[in-house]
């Protein structure tokens, strides 16, 4: 290998590692919790929140039965939650997870955590649902 094409390579290297790094490590944080489901009530443990290295995610994904589409239920803070359907109010694309908000690949809509618009052409805010928990668990209700 020549010196130019060698230099080069090493600078891919040197640029690419921690991109690919990056990239990796945002595709692990989406995580599907593993759920129960009851008469509309869709039951998600707490412990779930923890992850692999007992550090807290702070959200998690629901899929209930049935559904085209995930809810997303991220936690604000001690015991308050926030369920929220990934279904874009503009035309309905499902929403990507990431830098604590809610993005639409389709035409760009942005939403809170919290289901309000942030961004256009979507005027109306996430369909949301009500949450509850205990000591153990957190309960959506889910109809
Ligand atoms: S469907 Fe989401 S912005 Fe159009």
């Amino acid at each position: 290998m020549d010196r130019k094409k060698f230099v080069r390579t090493l600078g891919i290297c040197v640029v690419g590692i921690p991109l690919a790094s990056q990239v990796l490590q945002s595709c692990t944080s989406i995580y599907y919790a593993n759920t129960s489901e009851e008469a509309g009530k869709i039951t998600v443990a707490k412990s779930e929140f923890l992850n692999e290295k007992e550090k807290q995610r702070q959200f998690v994904l629901v899929t209930p039965r049935g559904t085209d589409f995930p809810i997303s239920l991220y936690k604000m803070g001690e015991d308050d939650y926030v369920a929220s359907l990934l279904k874009c109010t503009h035309r309905g694309c499902e929403l990507n997870v990431g830098g604590n908000i809610y993005s639409c690949p389709c035409h760009g809509s942005e939403f809170t955590t919290t289901g309000e618009v942030l961004e256009g052409p979507a005027e109306q805010q996430l369909k949301t649902f009500k949450t509850t928990t205990d000591d153990q668990n957190i309960y959506i209700y889910f109809s």
